[in-house]
């Protein structure tokens, strides 16, 4: 694959995991279940983006909207040199607003990591042309790819993590704190990380932004059956199984799940695996919690972070909080 210049990828083997990923998840006694990652194959990323561009989807926007409003004050609180490693970087669009108030001031290192490699050409491709920059896109798991920049970390040099669009809201709550401990003991003090987070709302906001009008999210949903009958040679009828999106009131989440519409047996070729599913039984693909603001202050005062700033939307309310790590 031809790259732009000055940037490289460390690429993953395809992942084996996938199969059994879908096997445990769906031979689970109680709620099946599939792990969220998996959306974001090459289609999943492109209808990805289009949710990002549906009125209902307020919570992109909001990120992104910080980020160019205070782009400039994030810097100014950073140390000299810092280099830039994004956990989920998507297609990077949120992002360069930040980069290029970055690239102001000094040679911007940037290191974008995800597991599809749909999204990281995409954001070499979107962000490459920033003056300055030099981007080394790694195809792995946030904790692995972190260690690996970790371990490139020149001497004097800084390390500011962006977590951004919420993505935190996606693991289960302990979770979520636990990822934050994991990542602060791979940083040293003095390092940052720039958490963005959907806060609460409505629900009668919330629910039209994970089950939008025109179906984008219906099909962002499906997709992820339809990955499997691509790469694992499954026999999923996707009009058998309907998106539904539904609020936790005790948990503070979205949930997103597919229902089967009618009784029904899926055969998972490459997973050696025939499934069962009755009419009104559901998958449970993904969870979004959200947060409100000093609760994340007080999420990452437990896991070695202390707030530096805060920044939120009122349009959309969405926080970005910038942590250093002590
Ligand atoms: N991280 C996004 C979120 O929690 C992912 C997302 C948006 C999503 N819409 C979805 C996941 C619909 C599953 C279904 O907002």
């Amino acid at each position: 694959m031809a790259a732009p210049m000055l940037t490289a990828s460390v690429f993953s083997s395809p992942s084996a995991d996938f199969a059994a990923d879908v096997r445990s998840g769906l031979t689970k006694p109680g709620q099946k279940e599939l792990p969220s990652k998996y959306f974001y194959d090459e289609v999943g990323s492109a209808l990805f983006e289009v949710i990002c561009l549906l009125p209902e989807y307020g919570l992109s926007r909001a990120g992104a909207r910080l980020l160019w409003r205070h782009a400039s004050a994030i810097v100014n609180r950073l140390p000299e040199p810092v280099v830039v490693a994004e956990l989920g970087s998507g297609s990077g669009t949120k992002t360069r607003w930040l980069l290029e108030a970055l690239a102001r001031r000094q040679p911007v290192k940037y290191f974008p990591i995800d597991i599809s490699r749909a999204a990281l050409s995409r954001c070499q491709l979107e962000l490459g042309q920033i003056p300055s920059i030099n981007i080394v896109g790694f195809e792995r798991a946030y904790l692995d790819g972190l260690l690996e920049v970790a371990a490139l970390r020149q001497p004097g040099e800084r390390i500011l993590v962006l977590f951004l669009g919420s993505t935190i809201g996606n693991f289960d709550r302990a979770a979520g704190e636990e990822f934050l401990g994991e990542v602060r003991r791979i940083l040293h003090p003095g390092d940052f990380l720039l958490l963005a987070t959907d806060l609460e709302k409505p629900v009668s906001q919330l629910l039209p932004a994970y089950d939008d009008p025109a179906g984008v999210t219906a099909a962002f949903n499906r997709n992820l059956l339809a990955r499997i009958n691509r790469e694992l040679a499954a026999d999923f009828h996707l009009d058998r199984f309907e998106h539904v999106a539904r609020y936790d009131v005790t948990e503070r989440r979205v949930e997103m799940h597919l229902r089967s519409t009618v009784d029904q047996n899926v055969h998972v070729a490459r997973a050696g695996l025939r499934v069962t599913f009755q009419a009104g039984e559901t998958i449970w693909t993904e969870s979004s919690h959200k947060f409100d603001g000093d609760e994340i202050v007080r999420m990452g005062e437990r896991h070695g972070y202390r707030c530096d700033a805060q920044w939120m939307d009122r349009e959309w309310t969405f926080a970005q909080t910038l942590f250093v790590t002590v």
